[in-house]
């Protein structure tokens, strides 16, 4: 009987085939998780190897990891339970590219690959620049497919070192009874397997406290997040990132947002007694500090997101930016890309030189809205035919960033519009000086 009911369970959907497969780095150097999906409870198995270093031309030996995995009730029904596998490879040298692949020891999935970079966390230290993708508010619709598209078509090309999601993903995870965020982890795939794919919850996780989010995501631990993926920080190359939650602000008790905020400024004083090493300090969450507001329009949600919530945000978050030096805020929320100059208490903040796509010796933190990857609801929030002083550049095209930091001085970003299949704006932020203590 069961097994009459595995094997045309397997032909008619692939209950035991892994799906939905995602990696993330985790808290410790030299290693990669894998997460995936199966519809009946089978083991957690990843193989892998290293396929091309530097110093070792062949493939070595497949190493086999056992992972684990939890039920996961995506929706109301039965037919609703998942099973989340994960598991994690290590001891990975940042000279290889490793191929691996994951499944329950019978059935596996496609072979696919990634990159032994992964944070930097002891020495010796790994300073080399890098590249990386940053959007946000990308879902399974059609608006969402252009970015796909183009991000689908370089990651053949391994044109980049990781993809950083900030916020509101799927459109929603929960939606459909969980069917709609299986979708979007499926569409996906050909990135998300194939590089590191490091995420934070937007308000559209927020759905039965961002349980779809807890469990599908599996981001670094540190002692503060308790296992949540909600907020978190690693070093890369001459960068220190921090994925920062601020739908607590709006969502969650003073004591939470308290929790939070303590680990952040313990986390940024230790990045600044880190900063010769690491000059580049970079934040990134979903709800916007400066974007300029849309009036004409009066009900456009954009007036709260940039009138209401900012102030809000400015007055939780501004001073700890400020003080610490964070060098850009990196933002979602609001569909549309608007990128900024250095702000400070709402004023632009005279760099030694600015230029229009040239910051030299900014002093204040540089804030970029990019919340256009795609979503559900297409241009809600309009860019405002009456931009803020600081506003350097804005636009609604459909599409995402790239960040690209080359050593200690020097970091340059673009936006990509994925209609016009080319780059729309960039800025080079150039460092002259300390401005950390
Ligand atoms: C949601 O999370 C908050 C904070 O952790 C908790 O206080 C609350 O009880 C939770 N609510 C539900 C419905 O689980
Ligand atoms: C939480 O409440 C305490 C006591 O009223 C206050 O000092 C603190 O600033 C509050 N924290 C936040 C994040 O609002
Ligand atoms: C911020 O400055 C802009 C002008 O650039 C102004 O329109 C807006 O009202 C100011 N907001 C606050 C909160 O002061
Ligand atoms: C840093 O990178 C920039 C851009 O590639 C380059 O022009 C500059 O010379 C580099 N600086 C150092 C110290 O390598
Ligand atoms: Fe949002």
């Amino acid at each position: 009987m069961l097994f009459a009911f595995l094997i045309i369970s397997t032909a008619s959907g692939g209950w035991l085939y892994p799906e939905q497969i995602h990696l993330s780095w985790t808290e410790n150097e030299g290693e990669m998780r894998a997460t995936w999906v199966t519809y009946l409870p089978v083991s957690s198995v990843i193989s892998f190897r290293s396929m091309l270093c530097l110093d070792i031309p062949n493939p070595t030996e497949w190493i086999y990891v056992q992972g684990s995995s939890k039920k996961f009730q995506a929706g109301d029904k039965i037919s609703n339970i998942e099973y989340i596998h994960t598991g994690v490879m290590t001891g990975l040298r940042s000279e290889c590219k490793y191929e691996y692949s994951v499944g329950d020891g019978l059935f596996w999935s496609d072979l696919n690959v990634f990159s032994g970079r992964t944070p930097d966390y002891q020495a010796p230290w790994d300073t080399r620049g890098f590249e990386i993708i940053v959007l946000g508010d990308w879902g399974t619709g059609p608006n969402g497919q252009y970015t796909r598209h183009i991000i689908n078509q370089e990651a053949k090309f391994r044109d980049f070192d990781a993809v950083l999601h900030v916020g509101d993903m799927a459109y929603d995870l929960d939606d459909n009874n969980g069917k709609v965020g299986d979708q979007w982890l499926r569409i996906v795939q050909p990135i998300s397997a194939n590089y590191a794919y490091m995420t934070l919850p937007g308000n559209h996780e927020k759905d039965d406290n961002f349980t779809h989010y807890k469990q599908r995501f599996n981001m670094p631990l540190n002692d503060a997040n308790q296992g949540t993926g909600y907020f978190y920080s690693f070093d890369y190359g001459p960068a220190h990132f921090v994925m920062f939650d601020t739908e607590v602000f709006f969502y969650y008790s003073n004591d939470t947002q308290q929790t939070q905020l303590n680990w952040l400024i313990q986390d940024l004083q230790k990045a600044n007694q880190n900063r010769d090493l690491r000059p580049w300090l970079i934040l990134l969450s979903h709800h916007p500090l400066y974007c300029s507001v849309n009036w004409e329009i009066p009900l456009l949600q954009s007036n709260k997101d940039c009138g209401v919530d900012t102030i809000k945000l400015q007055n939780d978050l501004e001073e700890i930016f400020y003080s610490n030096a964070v060098d850009i805020y990196f933002q979602a929320h609001v569909h549309n890309y608007e990128r900024e100059s250095a702000i400070y208490h709402n004023k632009t903040v005279p760099s030694e030189y600015d230029g229009p796509h040239i910051h030299i010796g900014p002093k204040a933190p540089i804030y970029i809205t990019n919340g256009n990857a795609g979503n559900r609801d297409g241009h809600n929030d309009p860019t405002s035919p009456t931009p803020q002083e600081w506003a350097q550049y804005w636009s609604n095209d459909y599409g995402y960033g790239r960040l690209k930091i080359f050593n200690d001085t020097h970091l340059y970003y673009e936006q990509y519009s994925a209609p016009l299949v080319d780059t729309i704006d960039y800025v080079w932020v150039i460092k002259t000086a300390k401005r950390y203590n």
